[in-house]
Formats: C-alpha cells, structure tokens, sequence
C-alpha cells in the first residue's frame, strides 16, 4: 500500500517548468522509482479535452490496429487496437483505442500546453533539453503525444516492461528511461469519476498502485518504464461498446523514431 506521507514526499508542486528542480525530481524517480509533478497542467484543461473530444469522436474514424503507414500517426489519428496481437512485434494484450495529437499538428482538442509540459518533464528527466523534439522531428525523433482511450467494459492493456529503452540508451547513452503520463480520468465512486474498476497500475514493492485513484487531473505522474505497469481492464462489469467513450483516459508524450 502506498502511504500518504510516501506520495507527499514524491510529489513536486511547480507551476512553471524552469521551477522544477531536476536534481530533486531524479532523486525522487531514483528512490521510488515513480514521481509526480503537479500543477503544470490545470485540470480544467484536461476537462476542457475531454469535453472536446466526445464532441468529436466518431466511431468509423477507428482505424485498424495495424498497417497504418509510419508519417499517419504524425497527424491526427484515431485507431482502435484490440487483441494479442500475434501479428505483432510486442505480444501484449490489449484493448484501448489511441488518439495520435502531435504538439505539430491541429490542436483540435487543447492539449497543446498540457502535451508540452508533460514532453518537457520527460526531457529533463532523461537528460536532454527541454524542447529537444518537441515542435519538429530532431535527429531522428519526435514527440508521439496521444490520448489512450480503454474502453468501459475491457479496455486494457497488458502489464509489461517496456523495451524501447535500449533505442535511446544506444543513440544517447541516457541511464533510464522515465515515461511521464498525464492523468486524464479519475478513478472511484464519484460523479466526476471516469471509472470504477482497474485502471492504470505500475507495481511498487509488490502491489499495484492505481494511481487515477488518488492523483488530480493534470498531474503528472513519471515512471521507471522498467518497473512492471500495465492497465488493468476497466469496468468489467458493464458492457463494452465500440461506440461509447466511456471509460479510462491517460495522455502520453513517448518519444518515437521517425520512420516517415
Ligand atoms: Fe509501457
């Protein structure tokens, strides 16, 4: 069980980036493996996105969870991903539908501050500059932010380590890698919650830390991509339908090559 006195101490409450102290940070990351930034993104920004999105979303823009060609996804994109995916290089199962938003493309649901705020923790953290990758393709890599969608009724995603590491470790000699995610829903009982059951996990001295259950929208929860973290399937007791977006939302900001 996570205490509230262990989360306080691996919290850090900044509301501008050049605020942050990286040494602080990278201490925190070192001894628990997991931090969090808050006050970054306002969580009316994230409300804001949300409400945007469902006002959007529409369920034959899903594509197909394999095929699409590489500079797609460096544009809006919607695609549904479901399966074991034995097609697939990463066998993990999964079930969450993935909305590709690059910081350069439109900023068709306001996440551009939140997308960019989340990339440059990401950068201090691994050690590069703030902005590398940000705004354009730099030396090979650009900044893949996205929303995940999991489905009410399943929407997950396997626990796993994840093995993109090596692939900055090589080009950059980087220690570790730390992927920082936005928390976009919250998960309990009340009305301004998202879902009930499962949600986003990392595990941590043994249990599972489901941290929708305790973070504010906004914030920014950063984690070993080494430690074992997945996303347990969301409401299981209610129906899924392809249609519906309800559910879990997180936002991603994971650095990708560029393959276009
Ligand atoms: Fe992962």
């Amino acid at each position: 069980m996570l205490s509230l006195e262990e989360l306080e101490s691996a919290t850090l409450d900044v509301t501008n980036i050049d605020d942050l102290d990286v040494d602080v940070l990278n201490e925190i990351l070192n001894k628990h493996d997991y931090g969090i930034v808050k006050g970054l993104i306002n969580p009316d920004e994230i409300k804001h996105a949300k409400n945007l999105l469902f006002e959007q979303f529409l369920v034959e823009n899903d594509s197909p969870a394999t095929g699409e060609s590489p500079n797609r996804i460096q544009d809006n994109f919607q695609k549904l991903s479901i399966g074991g995916g034995e097609l697939r290089e990463k066998d993990l199962s999964k079930c969450v539908r993935t909305f590709y938003n690059p910081i350069f493309a439109k900023d068709i649901y306001g996440l551009r501050n939140a997308f960019r705020q989340a990339a440059m923790v990401r950068n201090l953290v691994t050690g590069f500059r703030k902005d590398f990758a940000l705004d354009t393709v730099q030396d090979g890599f650009w900044t893949a932010s996205r929303i995940h969608h999991y489905p009410t009724g399943g929407g997950h995603m396997e626990g796993h380590i994840d093995d993109y590491v090596p692939v900055i470790v090589g080009q950059y000699g980087v220690n570790s890698y730390f992927q920082p995610l936005i928390v976009m829903s919250k998960k309990g009982e009340g009305e301004d919650c998202d879902y009930k059951k499962g949600g986003g996990y990392f595990e941590n001295n043994g249990g599972r830390i489901y941290y929708d259950a305790f973070l504010e929208l906004g914030s920014i929860i950063i984690y070993n991509t080494k430690i074992f973290h997945g996303v347990e399937e969301i409401d299981p007791h209610l129906p899924f339908r392809q249609s519906c977006l309800n559910g879990r939302f997180s936002g991603l900001v994971t650095m990708y090559r560029d393959l276009s």
